[in-house]
Order: structure tokens, then C-alpha cells, then sequence
């Protein structure tokens, strides 16, 4: 598969590594890596709410620890924003725990991870989890937040070499998790990972998050930046309704494709405006993510389509 080109330039004084200056490490990411720490600032600031959506107190500690120009960069968070980001993640929570109610055994690989801390919110204390991220970021992780092995384990290698496929064990359950990653892959590569999985992870699902197709040609044509000028790196890919057509005749293999609604937040937006943009005809394809399921079946097979059973009762769906 091809590989992404990905530069990561250490900050000069750090003699090519991360640098520990006190007790904060310093950084300079490459543009794509360093959009982890656009999600792990916003996760941090809503962690820090009294009536929080998501607890995430590693975020919290994780901003403080890394010797980065957030604000200067990146510009005051809104509260919108923060809380977008957290409810993003717990919309993952909550499915990796519906996945973990069934198998509780079973092995999730988080795909382009960055400085996510979903392990700690999820271990059930029998899960096994891989994180996969660039050479650099997994070097980074490392250091900030040591694996727990033997049963969190992380591999620095692109999601587009296979290698982090090798030696996967599906018989207990797994689930690979792409969050805020599909985007900034080229539609191709992301059509030859999907197959992939297919293809090498029988019984297994992926779920991700995607923008919509408008966004995407939008965000290439014109680059978002935010006030400070910090610009965002394009979002090569978008779902539309044509794309998940596609994706669905990606492989055989592919038995179901759903979409997932994230939970309710607080306040009115998060609470009834984003969920009903999710629903209502029309206003629907105005809305600036999904998030989504892709099952495979048990082997390489075609399988009918609506195989998977439904979510167990005593997780309800939102
Ligand atoms: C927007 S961040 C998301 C991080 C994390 N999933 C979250 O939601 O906070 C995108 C992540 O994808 C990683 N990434 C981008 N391209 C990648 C590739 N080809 N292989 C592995 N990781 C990649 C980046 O290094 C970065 O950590």
C-alpha cells in the first residue's frame, strides 16, 4: 500500500527528539500529526467544565505536560467547539463499550490514535488495545503515556501498511476505530484500507468518522484557518450518499454499513439541534460529520446483508 509522507520536525534545541524542558515535553509536529493536538486541546478545555460531557482527565494532563503554544496556535476554544470534540469521543466510548458487552475479551485497534486517552475510559480490564499512529506521534505517546502492557500495546507504522493487521487475534472480538483520521487520506487509500479489513479481518467492524463529500471539496478548494491563522491540513475524503454506495461494494465482505448518532449534549444546540440535523429530511446533508459503522463478515464469504445481531438491551441505543 502506499505510504503517506509524514515530516515531523522535532523542535531544533531538542537535537532531532522530543525534549523534556522541566517536566514539559517539547514539540513540533508535521501538519497532519499535529492535528492531535487540535482534538486533545478541545478535549481538554470541555474536561475541564464542571458539567463536562466527557471525563477525560488525561487530556487535561496531557495539555499541561507538552510545552505547546495552544492558544497562540490554535486561538481560544469555544465551548462549541470543546464540547463537539468530547461528544465525538464519547459517541466512540459508548460503541467500544457496546462492542466490549458483547466480547468482553475482545481486541480494539485504535487507528491514527494521537494523544487520545480513550484506553483508560473504556478498559474493562480484560480488553486488549492497539494503537497505531505515525512513527513520530507513537514516539511522542510513548513517552507521555507509557503503554500498559501486556494488554495495551502500540505499533508505529501508517495505517496504510498492513503490518498492524499481522498477527491480530479476531476470535475474541475486534473492532478497529478510525476517529478524525479518514478524512486527511486520499479517497483511494482509504478504499484499499476499508477492503483490507474486509478482506484480513473477518467477523471484525470498523468504526469511524467522516465529513460530507461538500466539506471536503470545500476545505481543498479553500483551506480553513482559524482566527490565528493556524491552517488546518485538507480533508481529502468525504462520504456522500454515492460514496457509501461504494464503500458498500468495496468487498464482499462488507455485510452492513450504518450510521451512528452521537449522544446529546448540554445546551440547546447539543441537545436537540444537532441530533434532529442528524434526522430531519433535508436538513440532514447539512451536517458536518458522520460517524460510522462498517461490519465484515465471518469470513471472507459474501454474507447477507443485516447478519449482525442488534445491540444487547442492556445498552440501549441513543
Ligand atoms: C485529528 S488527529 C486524531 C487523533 C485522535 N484519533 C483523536 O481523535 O484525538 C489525526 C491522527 O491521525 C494520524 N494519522 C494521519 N495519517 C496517518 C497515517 N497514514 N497512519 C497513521 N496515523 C495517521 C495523525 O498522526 C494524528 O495522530
Amino acid at each position: 500500500m502506499h505510504r503517506q509522507r509524514c515530516v515531523l520536525r522535532y523542535h531544533p534545541s531538542s537535537g532531532g527528539g522530543p525534549m523534556t524542558t522541566g517536566r514539559k515535553l517539547k514539540l513540533d509536529l508535521g501538519d497532519v500529526q499535529e492535528t492531535m493536538l487540535w482534538t486533545l486541546y478541545h478535549r481538554a478545555t470541555e474536561a475541564r467544565d464542571p458539567e463536562t460531557v466527557l471525563h477525560d482527565p488525561w487530556a487535561v494532563q496531557l495539555v499541561e505536560t507538552i510545552e505547546y503554544p495552544f492558544e497562540k496556535r490554535f486561538g481560544t476554544p469555544t465551548a462549541g467547539q470543546a464540547q463537539w470534540q468530547a461528544l465525538r469521543a464519547r459517541c466512540f466510548d459508548e460503541e467500544i463499550r457496546r462492542f466490549l458487552a458483547r466480547h468482553p475479551d475482545g481486541t480494539v485497534v485504535a487507528l491514527g490514535e494521537g494523544l487520545e486517552t480513550q484506553f483508560s475510559r473504556v478498559d474493562n480490564g480484560r480488553v486488549h488495545w492497539l494503537s497505531v499512529d505515525l512513527p513520530e506521534v507513537i514516539e511522542v505517546r510513548r513517552r507521555l503515556r507509557p503503554d500498559d502492557a501486556p494488554r495495551q500495546r502500540s505499533l508505529a507504522c501508517s495505517v496504510l501498511d498492513d503490518r498492524w493487521m499481522t498477527g491480530l487475534d479476531g476470535s475474541r472480538g475486534l473492532l478497529v476505530t478510525a476517529r478524525g483520521l479518514l478524512m486527511y487520506l486520499r479517497p483511494t487509500q482509504v478504499h484499499g484500507l476499508i477492503a483490507a479489513c474486509a478482506e484480513r479481518l473477518p467477523g471484525g467492524a470498523l468504526l469511524f468518522d467522516a465529513v460530507p463529500s461538500w466539506l471536503s471539496r470545500r476545505s481543498t478548494l479553500t483551506p480553513r484557518r482559524t482566527p490565528t491563522g493556524y491552517r488546518f491540513p485538507p480533508w481529502l475524503w468525504g462520504v456522500d450518499a454515492g460514496e457509501t454506495a461504494r464503500l458498500q461494494a468495496l468487498h464482499p465482505n462488507i455485510v452492513d454499513i450504518r450510521e451512528i448518532r452521537p449522544p446529546r449534549g448540554r445546551g440547546p444546540v447539543y441537545r436537540f439541534l444537532v441530533p434532529l440535523i442528524g434526522t430531519v429530511p433535508g436538513v440532514r446533508g447539512r451536517k458536518v460529520m458522520s460517524i460510522m459503522i462498517v461490519r465484515f463478515g465471518p469470513s471472507g464469504a459474501p454474507a447477507p446483508s443485516r447478519a449482525i445481531p442488534p445491540d444487547p438491551p442492556d445498552l440501549p441505543r441513543r
